[in-house]
């Protein structure tokens, strides 16, 4: 059996890693989790949708006992999170998941009360997610789609946008992204990030909202892209989230795992809430 203590993960880390990592999180404590957590694989949670009542996490999280217990869908309590602090401001219930497979915020959305339209370009991630579906014993409209290279007729007054990324967020249970990650990669991400967040500006209604989320803390896939959209931009209006979960940076908030110790700490996401002013 291998000794976790015996191996050198240091030396591996992506040489970035730490000083990104720095540049996001100015809390020692925080760091620390993080560093302290790296290579620690995480427990897993379910999230129960059958009882609409316990609709918090602490509620409906438990701990996974080996196997996958029918009705409920297992995902990163980060990932509940950040749905669970957007939600207010989606106004309007028909919402429109730009890149939903394999349905993790779909399914929160549709368990929150929200009609969802689910759409992604691939075809083995709508299978998990039609498998994920069956396995909850619930319906959700999937399309299989390419959101840019499709043209919409209709607009959306609620946008969800859970961007490609590099993943650099989940490193607990990918170490492998905090090595292999290259800053062209991540460039290229950022582009196709930019390209789908003007997109989706373009069929948002006026006072509607798109919230942007990467697994991501990785400056050019975050702050960066959202100075650009607002540079851009001049009708873009950025929200305050209401979380003592997440930390504030210059237009978005990311996640502190610090705040999930208890329950051993969660993945990285950024979010940034915007609405289309006219
Ligand atoms: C971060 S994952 C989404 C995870 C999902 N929201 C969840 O919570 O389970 C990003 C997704 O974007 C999809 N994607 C990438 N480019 C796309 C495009 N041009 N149109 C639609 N989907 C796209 C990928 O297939 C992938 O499933």
């Amino acid at each position: 059996m291998r000794n976790i203590n015996k191996i050198n993960y240091e030396k591996h880390i992506y040489p970035n890693f730490k000083k990104i990592l720095d540049k996001i999180y100015s809390s020692k404590a925080i760091r620390e989790y993080i560093y302290g957590t790296l290579f620690i694989k995480p427990q897993n949670y379910q999230i129960s949708l059958l009882d609409a009542k316990n609709a918090l996490y602490s509620k409906r999280v438990l701990i996974l006992e080996n196997k996958i217990i029918s009705g409920c869908f297992v995902q990163d309590i980060g990932n509940f999170e950040v749905i669970n602090s957007i939600q207010k401001f989606f106004k309007d219930k028909n919402i429109i998941d730009i890149c939903a497979a394999p349905g993790g915020k779909s399914i929160l959305l549709q368990s929150l009360g929200f009609n969802v339209l689910a759409i992604d370009k691939s075809t083995n991630r709508i299978r998990k997610f039609e498998e994920n579906l069956s396995r909850l014993n619930i319906k959700m409209n999937i399309q299989k789609i390419d959101f840019l290279k499709k043209k919409f007729t209709d607009k959306f007054n609620s946008i969800l946008l859970d961007a490609p990324c590099s993943a650099l967020g989940t490193f607990r249970r990918n170490p492998d992204v905090s090595v292999k990650v290259e800053q062209s990669l991540i460039r290229k991400h950022q582009k196709i990030q930019i390209e789908m967040i003007e997109k989706s500006i373009k069929i948002l209604n006026k006072k509607g909202f798109l919230v942007y989320i990467v697994c991501s803390f990785h400056p050019f896939e975050t702050i960066d892209v959202i100075d650009k959209i607002m540079q851009n931009n001049k009708n873009i209006k950025l929200h305050t989230i209401d979380s003592d979960k997440m930390i504030k940076r210059k237009n978005g908030y990311f996640i502190n795992p610090l705040s999930f110790k208890d329950f051993g700490g969660s993945d990285i996401f950024f979010v940034s809430v915007l609405e289309k002013l006219k």
